[in-house]
């Protein structure tokens, strides 16, 4: 049996709303650790959180740092890590809570998770629920119908990518679309004109895209605003923002594969009647 270290690191989401989206599991974490470090954005639950938590620390105001010259937002996590670490190395059960699933696109949680258990601490991810998770019920769409891809939109645009336009396409940040140093929370209609053109490869001008914005608290209204792929330069995006792109075409057969499948099958069936 492996001898653990004292200190303890859990990471846990919140949710995306106020009030019913977070977990049993991590509001016991979050109410029976040592301490509770997070980087929750919304005013209402990080309130909520401190009062329930035994110590709080807010990693928030690290985000100032992209402000410094010759800083980016890679210093601010790194910062929030160290932060996390040094409170499981003072031998503290440690409650990470970050909004939405702690793992998805949320880079620090996994950071600091891979360190302790490098340095012998026990650390475990508890899942919450993410903006993919809420769009997935507010707009109606199972990825199962025509799969799907999901990814940071300025890694889409930066490196060559095969998209697939029969699936499902989300593209997160595309409120930072192509901002490069890493150091500011906006785009602009330039970058996002670079980013249109290159989902016209895929996509036709007039092809509906939607952009997403869950609603954070219960007063606050969902957005899910549909606007042609052209006209993406001209809206309005926030860092919120989630674009989805609905498939553009219809999913084609490959015979081949249905063919060596029935030659094996004691049935054989005709596509259709098939996934
Ligand atoms: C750093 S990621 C955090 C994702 C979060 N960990 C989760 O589980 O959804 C930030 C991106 O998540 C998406 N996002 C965050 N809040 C959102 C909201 N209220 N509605 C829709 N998408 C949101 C946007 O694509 C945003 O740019």
């Amino acid at each position: 049996m492996i001898n653990k270290k004292q200190g303890k690191l859990i990471c846990v989401g919140t949710g995306m709303r106020m009030a019913g989206q977070l977990t049993p599991i991590a509001q016991s974490y979050i109410e029976t650790s040592d301490v509770v470090i997070a980087a929750v954005p919304n005013i209402f639950a990080r309130k909520w959180l401190q009062g329930i938590a035994k110590e709080y620390i807010c990693l928030l105001g690290y985000y100032s740092d992209c402000d410094v010259e010759g800083k980016s937002r890679r210093d601010t996590y790194r910062r929030m890590v160290d932060t996390i670490l040094a409170q499981v190395r003072a031998g503290k059960t440690v409650c990470a809570a970050f909004y939405g699933h702690p793992g998805v696109f949320a880079c620090v949680g996994h950071m600091a998770i891979l360190e302790a258990r490098a340095e012998g601490y026990s650390a475990q991810m508890e899942p919450g629920i993410s903006a993919e998770d809420c769009l997935v019920a507010d707009l109606g769409i199972d990825p199962a119908q025509f799969g799907a891809q999901s990814m940071e939109t300025t890694q889409f645009m930066i490196y060559q990518r095969k998209i697939d336009p029969t699936a499902l396409l989300i593209l997160w940040q595309p409120g930072l679309a192509g901002e490069l140093s890493l150091k500011r929370f906006d785009t602009n209609p330039a970058r996002l004109q670079i980013l249109v053109n290159k989902l016209a490869r895929d996509y036709p001008l007039d092809h509906p895209v939607i952009l997403y914005e869950a609603a954070t608290h219960p007063l606050e209204q969902t957005r899910m605003d549909t606007i042609l792929l052209k006209d993406l330069p001209a809206a309005s995006l926030q860092q919120i923002t989630t674009l989805v792109i609905p498939p553009a075409r219809a999913m084609q057969p490959d015979q081949d594969i249905v063919d060596q499948l029935n030659a094996i099958a004691a049935t054989p069936v005709r596509l259709e009647q098939a996934a």
